[in-house]
C-alpha cells in the first residue's frame, strides 16, 4: 500500500478559529494548502475550559488592566494536540515579549513536520504554562497586535513559502533578500525605457557573468543604506 507523506503541518490554539486560514488561502500559499504541500489543524482554545466557553481567561494577580488567559486551558489543550502529533513539533508563542522572527528562525520551523501556534489575546496567558512546556517566545516586531493570530499567519507564510514544491523555482530563493543577510538587488521589467527612467544596461547585456557582479554589488550597496545592521551580522562571521 502506497504511504502518503504527512505534510508540514501547522496547529493553532487560538480563541477565533474563524480567522483561518483566511488570507492564507490565497496566493501561493493557498495553492500549497490546496495541495497538501501543508495543512492547517485548528484548536478553539474554548473547549478546553471545563467551567464553559466563557471561562477562559480572568483578572491578573497584582492588578493591571485587561485579562489573562488561563494555564490549565492551554494546557488541556496543548495535550490533546500533542497527543495527536507524538513527536516532531516546536511550541510558539507569539508575543511581543518574544525573540524577533527572522529568516534563520523561519528555516528552523520549517526543519520539523509540526508547529503549534499558541495565540494570546487580551493581555497574554498565564507565564506558568508558557514555561511549563518550555514554549519558544516569539514576536514578528516591536509593535503590538490585539492579539497573536496575525502574528501566527505572518509565521505561517514565510514558512510555507520555504516548502518544497511551494515556489514554482527553487532558483527565486536563492537570491531572495536575507539571504546571506542581504538586501535583494533591485528588479526591472519590461518597458526598457519608462517616464525617461532606463533600465540599467549591463542588465540588457547578456553577459552572465557581469550580471552576477552587478546583482552581488547592488545587493551590498542597498544593504549598506538601508539595513547597515545586517552587514554587521555578515562581518560577525
Ligand atoms: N501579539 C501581539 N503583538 C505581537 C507581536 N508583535 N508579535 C507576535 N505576537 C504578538
Amino acid at each position: 500500500m502506497k504511504k502518503t507523506k504527512k505534510p508540514w503541518t501547522a496547529h493553532i490554539l487560538t480563541l477565533f478559529p474563524e480567522m483561518f486560514p483566511g488570507p492564507l488561502s490565497f496566493s501561493i500559499i493557498g495553492k500549497a494548502l490546496k495541495e497538501k504541500i501543508w495543512s492547517i489543524n485548528l484548536i478553539n482554545i474554548q473547549n478546553f475550559s471545563k467551567k464553559g466557553p466563557k471561562y477562559v481567561d480572568d483578572k491578573p494577580y497584582g492588578g493591571g488592566s485587561g485579562m489573562i488567559i488561563k494555564s490549565e486551558v492551554v494546557h488541556e489543550a496543548l495535550k490533546k494536540t500533542i497527543k495527536k502529533i507524538k513527536t516532531d513539533y516546536s511550541i510558539v508563542y507569539l508575543t511581543p515579549k518574544g525573540k524577533k522572527l527572522d529568516q534563520r528562525r523561519v528555516k528552523k520551523f520549517t526543519k520539523k513536520k509540526n508547529i503549534i501556534l499558541v495565540c494570546g489575546k487580551y493581555e497574554g496567558i498565564d507565564q506558568r504554562v508558557i514555561d511549563a512546556w518550555k514554549m519558544e517566545e516569539i514576536s514578528i516586531g516591536d509593535y503590538v497586535l490585539s492579539g497573536g493570530e496575525i502574528a501566527a499567519m505572518n509565521l505561517i507564510d514565510s514558512c510555507v513559502r520555504l516548502l518544497p514544491n511551494t515556489l514554482g523555482s527553487s532558483k527565486s530563493l536563492d537570491s531572495e533578500t536575507f539571504q546571506n543577510n542581504l538586501l535583494e538587488y533591485p528588479q526591472y521589467t519590461k518597458p526598457r525605457n519608462w517616464l525617461g527612467k532606463r533600465v540599467p544596461e549591463v542588465l540588457l547585456s547578456g553577459n552572465h557573468k557581469k550580471i552576477k557582479e552587478w546583482k552581488e554589488k547592488e545587493s551590498i550597496k542597498i544593504t549598506r543604506i538601508k539595513r547597515p545592521d545586517l552587514l554587521k551580522k555578515v562581518e560577525k562571521r
